[in-house]
């Protein structure tokens, strides 16, 4: 049974004024505060996952949540004409992540003004997070799960489709995005192979507010990657990534190379049981898949490895020269 359909909501305000209709993603490891705050001050929504700051390890999510916020009002300050646009923590909502609730209470502490969460929809932390003004965008993969967070207290939704890096779904972007904007008029983000400024204004043409990205990230500089893994996005394409459940229990795309280089045949795979999932902080992978490495299928669009501000310069003027390219295709007037 389908939801009813939502009154027309506008765009959060916090979302507004970015320079470009682009959330950078949050990507377990790889997301840190020097990747964040480039893509925060270069105008585009910058996310972690709560979990990278990696406790055991000495960092302390507190000081990587100060660190961002005290720089981004240093950047205001200074920038009062372009400032930056605002950061998002991830929160993975699973049984086994064990530092949910204290993850939930420091992002309250410092009013972490977006909130992402995935797996699971729970009322609570949506709840927090309105406590402090905050909006919170769910990830789903389907429109069922839309209408659950939704349902549960959501502001608004991710919609991942086929070819995204990391848990990515099976439906083709067309469809997902058509299927949710039935009933749902709220902040909707595509997420699935952006890596190019031309796919952002796609994303808009098919409904959605904006897009997800995070591949295109992961060959930056600041990156927290292996530069192996860089030089592989960097030189790879659509057709050296495989879809498989094999190595965390949820269907994702990895890239190939790096699973052949860990001595398996990536045409080859074998299923896994999905009760093994686990994301727990101190989640191991067996030694052989510690350089298995994730990845969409948009990194065709990728040539080489660049500062974070480098690749948010390339994205909005690609999306500038399709607007204008579409314009003139359709014969619209632009002013
Ligand atoms: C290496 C890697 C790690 C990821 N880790 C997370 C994560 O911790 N939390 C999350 O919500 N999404 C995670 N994702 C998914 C991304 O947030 C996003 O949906 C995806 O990267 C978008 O597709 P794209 O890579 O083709 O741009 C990850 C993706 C990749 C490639």
């Amino acid at each position: 049974m389908r939801a009813e359909r939502t009154t027309k909501m506008t765009m959060p305000n916090i979302l507004k004024n970015l320079s470009l209709p682009l959330i950078g993603s949050p990507l377990f490891i790889i997301s840190n505060p020097d990747l964040v705050l480039a893509q925060c001050k270069a105008g585009i929504v910058g996310s972690f996952p709560a979990l990278n700051a990696r406790e055991k390890e000495g960092q302390s999510l507190d000081e990587w949540l100060t660190r961002i916020s005290t720089e981004l009002d240093r950047h205001n300050q200074a920038n009062p004409d372009n400032p930056a646009a605002p950061f998002a923590v991830n929160q993975i909502v699973h049984r086994s992540n064990a530092r949910l609730e204290r993850d939930v209470e420091l992002c309250v502490k410092h009013k972490v003004p977006v909130w992402i969460t995935s797996l699971g929809a729970q009322e609570w932390v949506y709840e927090a997070a309105h406590s402090v003004g905050a909006i919170v965008l769910h990830d789903v993969i389907n429109d069922r799960f839309a209408h659950k967070a939704i349902e549960k207290g959501a502001d608004g939704l991710i919609a991942v489709s086929a070819g995204a890096g990391g848990h990515a779904g099976a439906l083709s972007p067309l469809a997902l995005i058509q299927e949710i904007r039935e009933w749902f008029d709220g902040p909707l983000f595509l997420s699935g192979a952006i890596a190019k400024g031309d796919s952002i204004l796609a994303a808009q043409a098919m409904g959605a507010d904006g897009g997800y990205a995070g591949s295109v990230f992961i060959a930056t500089e600041e990156a927290n990657a292996d530069a192996r893994y860089k030089e592989m996005i960097a030189e790879s394409g659509a057709d050296d990534i495989v879809y498989s459940n094999l190595f965390t229990g949820v269907w994702g795309n990895y890239l190939k190379p790096s699973i052949a280089a860990a001595g398996m045949d990536p045409e080859n795979l074998e299923r896994s049981d999905p009760s093994t999932m686990n994301f727990s902080e101190n989640r191991e992978k067996p030694k052989s898949w510690k350089e298995i490495w994730g990845s969409g299928q948009g990194i065709g669009a990728v040539k080489d490895v660049k500062p974070a501000a480098e690749v948010v310069a390339r994205l909005k003027a690609e999306y500038d020269a399709a607007q204008t390219r579409l314009a003139q295709t359709l014969g619209w007037t632009r002013d």
